[in-house]
């Protein structure tokens, strides 16, 4: 039996659904019910798992976590790309854990070991005039597939990496506990700390590599993240601010 890491709030109350729509479509329609915060939506499998830039998340049914947290930050929409860095470093804290090494953070939340990608983050916040309100924090994580469609770009999962088996509940345990720990520590003033671990762990940071960015291809050096969340690169000795849709990442 593993050890059981213990939260304070997030995980209090799991929803375990068999299968759903999407798990943060779900925890969404929990939001407007006046679902506490902490509250977990799991899924073995979604027909219609939501990924950035409007794409599909796939994930082998049974295999993987695929779940939504919902928080109640309170912060100012101007600040909100803090929940980004706050959950791909309880990630990284993860692994760490899990004993995985070689991991990066690609802009703005990609999960990768090398160059696979391991876990995908998509949140959703529900505004009210400059306030964030409410948040869906949906994580997919590779667990335990091992084989992926071909139309994926190179994939992982932690059970390819570590060569056995997992056991999901163990890993959502201590996923929740590193994300908890995370934002306690963000509440408790550490934005800073934050800051620094997120571009210490940031994929590409002051390498000149090649993207596509605005439908061109160019070599250019990430800079950093702007508050707005919006990724810092510099092309041609100048610094452009790119959001999502401006720029795709080779490989
Ligand atoms: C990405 O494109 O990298 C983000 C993927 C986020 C997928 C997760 S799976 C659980 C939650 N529910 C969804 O519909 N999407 C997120």
């Amino acid at each position: 039996m593993e050890k059981m890491y213990k939260t304070l709030f997030i995980g209090n109350e799991i929803i375990r659904l068999v299968e759903v729509d999407s798990t943060n479509n779900y925890a969404q329609k929990l939001v407007l019910e006046g679902a506490i915060e902490g509250c977990v939506v799991v899924a073995d499998k979604q027909w219609e798992g939501k990924g950035q830039r409007g794409s599909f998340w796939e994930s082998e049914d049974g295999k993987n976590l695929t779940f939504s947290v919902v928080l109640r930050p309170n912060f100012l929409v101007s600040e909100q790309f803090v929940l980004n860095k706050l959950v791909a470093l309880g990630l990284l804290d993860l692994l760490a854990d899990l004993g995985i090494k070689g991991v990066s953070i690609k802009w703005p939340n990609d999960i990768y070991i090398r160059n696979k990608k391991m876990a995908g983050i998509l949140i959703e916040n529900t505004v009210r005039g400059n306030q964030i309100k409410c948040t869906v924090v949906g994580i997919g994580l590779n667990v335990n597939q091992v084989n992926f469609s071909s139309n994926l770009f190179n994939p992982t999962s932690l059970g390819l990496e570590l060569g056995k088996e997992l056991d999901l509940e163990m890993v959502l345990n201590r996923l929740l506990f590193f994300m908890e720990k995370r934002y306690l520590l963000l509440k408790l003033g550490g934005v800073g700390l934050i800051d620094r671990e997120y571009l210490g762990a940031l994929y590409g940071l002051n390498v000149m590599r090649r993207y596509r960015v605005r439908d061109e291809v160019v070599s250019g050096k990430i800079k950093g993240i702007a508050k707005s969340g919006k990724l810092l690169m510099e092309i041609k000795e100048v610094v452009v601010e790119l959001d999502l849709k401006e720029v795709v990442f080779f490989g």
